[in-house]
């Protein structure tokens, strides 16, 4: 008996691990969900997962407390209704695991100013709001690393737009590991290439983002069929009529990366589909896929949204448990640094 408990435990300590998180900072765009969030619920079959809230991100920039609130419970809410099960993966809500905020200042003790100052996300949130350029602005990915390193992750699934973040995650790691000795697992981006980076519908230069002022220029989770197809009408697109993927095309290759993520058809079979056709039929199918893709998540998030109880429930069982995984590393780190840990 005893013997086949230790081999189980073997089994499963050599499974993968991963974890990421999301702000709530306003519904998921579509980029969010085919860039990252899509990808978690496939991974729940492959490793041991760990997906957050991450609420303390949220506040470097100004947030409205009760708006604040009403989005920590939807994002919570939607994690659930994509398809993250909470039987088998740890969901939880960053805010209610005190020891983010601990490891985060020691490990901002560990990272340079010269490593903050190059955060792309940092310059253009600075830019964007220059009234407000806070220090948690700043040292953002300190808190990004604690996330991560809590968890001791294998993998960490992001978009694009993250992996910067991520690999600074790894140079802090690393630091802290050469100086104290092993504490973390150091983690690597898993981006899956497909849709990495869907790019704005009003200006297919920018990523797309739900803190965009133009509402044309993203579609959010939320967004009802009739919203979806107007807003692919409007999208930006070029002066040809013949859908293909080229330079100076960046309206059409963000649909055909859209359409390719959501149909698993490639480039080149898109274009058969639509050889002849021009780009409003394009435009339209795209929207269809996309009204088809999110209909049953939508349709699962308004039961759950109502239910609040059920909502509160299940973070305070993803916050005991990843309490739990985090205090180990958290202590480990700071036994290892010489404190005195009782
Ligand atoms: P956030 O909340 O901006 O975005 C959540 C995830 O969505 C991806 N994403 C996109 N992917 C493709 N195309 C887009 N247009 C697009 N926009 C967003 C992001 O890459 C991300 O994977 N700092 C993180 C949140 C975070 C985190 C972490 C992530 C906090 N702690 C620990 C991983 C691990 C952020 O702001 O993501």
């Amino acid at each position: 008996m005893e013997n086949a408990k230790d081999s189980i435990e073997v089994v499963a300590e050599r499974k993968k691990r991963a974890l990421s998180c999301i702000q709530p900072t306003g519904i998921p765009t579509l980029g969010n969900y085919l860039g990252a969030m899509r990808n978690w619920v496939g991974m729940q079959d492959e490793m041991d997962c760990a997906f957050a809230v991450a609420d303390l991100h949220a506040i470097t920039v100004r947030q409205d407390p009760a708006q604040f609130k009403k989005q920590i419970y939807e994002m919570f809410a939607l994690l659930l209704a994509i398809g993250l099960d909470p039987d088998r993966t740890l969901l939880f809500v960053q805010s209610q695991v005190p020891a983010h905020s601990e490891m985060t200042w020691l490990l901002a003790c560990h990272t340079q100013f010269g490593e903050l100052t190059r955060m792309t996300q940092f310059k253009d949130k600075a830019s964007k709001h220059a009234d407000n350029i806070n220090l948690g602005l700043f040292a953002y990915p300190s808190l990004m690393a604690a996330d991560i390193l809590l968890y001791q992750p294998d993998y960490v699934p992001v978009g694009a737009d993250q992996k910067q973040h991520v690999e600074l995650t790894r140079d802090i790691a690393e630091r802290f590991n050469n100086l104290y000795g092993k504490v973390f697992t150091i983690p690597k981006p898993y981006i899956i290439k497909n849709a990495a980076r869907v790019r704005s519908l009003q200006d297919p230069t920018k990523k797309m983002s739900k803190s965009d002022a133009n509402q044309n220029a993203y579609i959010s989770l939320k967004d009802d069929p009739d919203t979806i197809v107007r807003k692919f009408r409007r999208a930006v697109t070029d002066s040809e009529s013949r859908v293909y993927y080229g330079e100076g095309k960046d309206g059409i290759n963000n649909l055909l990366e859209i359409y390719s993520a959501i149909t698993g058809l490639s480039f080149e079979q898109i274009e058969q589909e639509f050889d002849g056709k021009g780009y409003g039929e394009f435009k339209t199918a795209v929207a269809e896929a996309v009204v088809d893709t999110l209909r049953p998540i939508q349709q699962k998030f308004g039961e759950l949204i109502k239910d609040r109880p059920y909502l509160e429930k299940m973070m305070a069982e993803g916050a005991g448990r990843a309490a739990a995984v985090a205090k180990r590393t958290l202590d480990k780190a700071l036994k290892k640094m010489g404190f005195v840990v009782m």
